[in-house]
């Protein structure tokens, strides 16, 4: 078998789409921004819709034909749960494999040979694994299988969590836009990037939804990017080259408090000590890193303070209340994407489009 991730990005794109639209979703570099806003625009329409209980029940029938596993051998709270909420919304069925001591594999059961089983119950998997590229390699052997499936890739190790940046791109549409709802506007000159800087904080090296998020940001000319950590954990080469490529203005910073007062959303991470080897990120200052109430006075009235989560000290608990903070907001939001990529991966986002015109005008 080819390893994908190794292939250009380009002809990877092409063998994860089918008929010019996601099948399976491994990479960031699928999505371009007619498809963000797009997805979007479903998620927008979705929680309206859901918001009432015919909506809802509706709603409940659009994938109850489909049926999801998630794969989920990392530990998550939050991707876990806005993908099994996003299929009971969608009368979605489900179920799940969290702990391979309880599944097959004990007895020496391949992963590909997990997948492929599993493959033969489901209709779609969401993945979540510590192997960078496992998951896209599942989606090329499935390619070559009687019954493929899409492969959903819910976080890869140190290298991506597409479905992450889809719901940190929406928070940013939703907050920086007038309203909401504006979210639903076919408006593709407006581009409301365009002068906005977004600070990237803390491990850059190892965070893959910051690597994600670049990748989508990198869509929308005239957005300046900062990237804020201490030498060992920047930003890697790969993703700078891909921003040099793509005329992206961004830099490299080394102090939050020099250019907080700069910034339209601040992106926090924590570190990823998950991912090391030897305890060498132990003894790494990150003293400079970290967002704190006394920076309040420098903030802009309107800043987006975001963080994929889960924190440990990186952001000042005293500004939870802020209402420019939007960590939990993400939270929400990525259920309501996910369910709007849920919709769109069986060709039902169509469906939820009608339903929505039919009902509600804008
Ligand atoms: N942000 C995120 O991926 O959280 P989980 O690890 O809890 O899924």
């Amino acid at each position: 078998m080819d390893e994908l991730p190794t292939l250009p990005t380009g002809r990877r794109v092409k063998l994860l789409n089918q008929n010019d639209r996601l099948f399976h979703v491994i990479i960031a570099q699928q999505f371009d921004r007619e498809l963000i806003e797009h997805l979007c625009r479903i998620a927008e329409m979705t929680r309206a819709i859901h918001d009432a209980r015919a909506g809802a029940r509706f709603l409940n029938t659009v994938l109850s034909h489909k049926r999801a596993m998630l794969y989920f051998i990392q530990p998550s709270t939050r991707t876990f749960l806005s993908f099994t909420s996003a299929c009971q919304i969608l009368g979605m069925p489900y179920n799940d494999v969290r702990d391979t001591s309880t599944s097959s594999e004990v007895k020496g059961e391949t992963e590909d040979d997990t997948i492929r089983v599993l493959s033969q119950y489901f209709d779609v998997i969401i993945v979540r694994h510590p192997q960078e590229g496992f998951a896209e390699n599942m989606a090329h052997m499935l390619n070559a299988m009687p019954r493929n499936i899409p492969i959903v890739n819910g976080g890869s190790g140190k290298d991506q969590h597409p479905t992450q940046a889809l719901l940190d791109i929406y928070t940013l549409y939703r907050n920086l836009l007038p309203s909401p709802l504006d979210c639903l506007r076919h408006d593709h000159d407006h581009n409301p990037f365009a002068g906005k800087t977004i600070a990237f904080v803390g491990d850059l090296k190892r965070g893959r939804t910051v690597r994600s998020l670049s990748y989508l940001l990198a869509r929308y000319p005239d957005v300046r990017m900062l990237f804020v950590a201490p030498d060992e954990l920047q930003i890697g080469e790969d993703i700078s080259a891909y921003l040099d490529r793509h005329d992206v203005n961004y830099e490299y910073k080394a102090d939050l408090k020099d250019v907080i007062a700069d910034c339209d959303a601040v992106y926090m991470t924590r570190l990823q000590d998950e991912h090391d080897v030897a305890g060498e990120s132990k003894n790494i200052d990150l003293s400079r890193f970290v967002l704190t109430a006394d920076m309040a006075d420098r903030f802009r009235p309107k800043l987006i303070i975001m963080h994929p989560l889960p924190r440990r000290r990186e952001i000042d608990k005293r500004l939870d209340a802020d209402p420019r903070a939007k960590y939990f907001d993400q939270v929400r939001n990525g259920m309501w994407i996910r369910t709007a990529l849920m919709a769109y991966l069986f060709n039902a986002d169509g469906t939820i489009l009608d339903h929505y015109h039919s009902y509600y005008s804008y």
